[in-house]
């Protein structure tokens, strides 16, 4: 089902917003070959334009990096060999505290197969892990701009929302910056 929509001359086909029919997927743990397809899939989510914390912190180090210390509880959503989707996660504890946390660090769903179920399915997997793991607290956090990632996890009972504000500064026009490159200049 799409929908036409007349704006000016052009016509735009829009996906439908509402809820499709569950996608068969298969639901797994990260593996090696997976890495740069779940790398790739995140560069087409991430936008700098859309989501530019998530953009600037995705890389394909960080999936590596994942997959090296925490495979149990990263995973993936194969369709017909394809990955369609992601949830990567870790179990974070403090020396000394009672509490083990399970923080899903990226969760995404390839936009051809959004609405379909896939994030449910890894959420509620990972979930499992979690708690076989004995996290007592899941975390997950995203740009407050984000409308449908905040709607499908407040579905998912997340709640007791805290915002934190990344703050940023130019590093090009400091002193010790500009001081370096004429160093760097002088000595060319
Ligand atoms: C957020 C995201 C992971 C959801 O994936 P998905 O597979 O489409 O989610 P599901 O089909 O399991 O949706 C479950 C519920 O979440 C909510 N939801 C999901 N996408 C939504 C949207 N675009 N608009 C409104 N509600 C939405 C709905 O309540 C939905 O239930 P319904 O379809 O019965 O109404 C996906 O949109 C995505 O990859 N976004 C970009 C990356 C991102 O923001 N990641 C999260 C932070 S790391």
């Amino acid at each position: 089902m799409t929908e036409d929509l007349q704006t000016n001359e052009r016509v735009i086909r829009r996906r439908p917003r509402s809820r499709l029919e569950p996608l068969s997927v298969n639901i797994r743990e990260l593996a090696l070959e997976d890495i740069s397809d779940v790398f790739e899939l995140g560069q087409k989510l991430f936008t700098p334009e859309k989501l530019p914390t998530l953009y600037r912190a995705w890389d394909e180090d960080e999936v590596l990096q994942l997959y090296t210390a925490a495979r149990e509880t990263c995973l993936v959503a194969a369709s017909s060999d394809r990955i369609v989707g992601f949830a990567l996660g870790r179990i974070m504890e403090k020396p000394r505290s009672a509490w083990r946390y399970g923080w899903l660090l990226w969760l995404g769903v390839d936009r051809a197969t959004k609405r379909r179920g896939i994030a449910t399915r890894l959420l509620r997997q990972l979930t499992s892990r979690f708690i076989e793991r004995e996290a007592r607290i899941m975390l997950v956090d995203t740009d407050e701009h984000n409308r449908q990632a905040l709607t499908f996890f407040r579905k998912h009972g997340f709640g007791q929302e805290v915002r934190h504000v990344y703050l940023s500064q130019n590093l090009d026009a400091h002193p010790e910056a500009l001081a370096r490159r004429e160093k760097d200049e002088r000595e060319e």
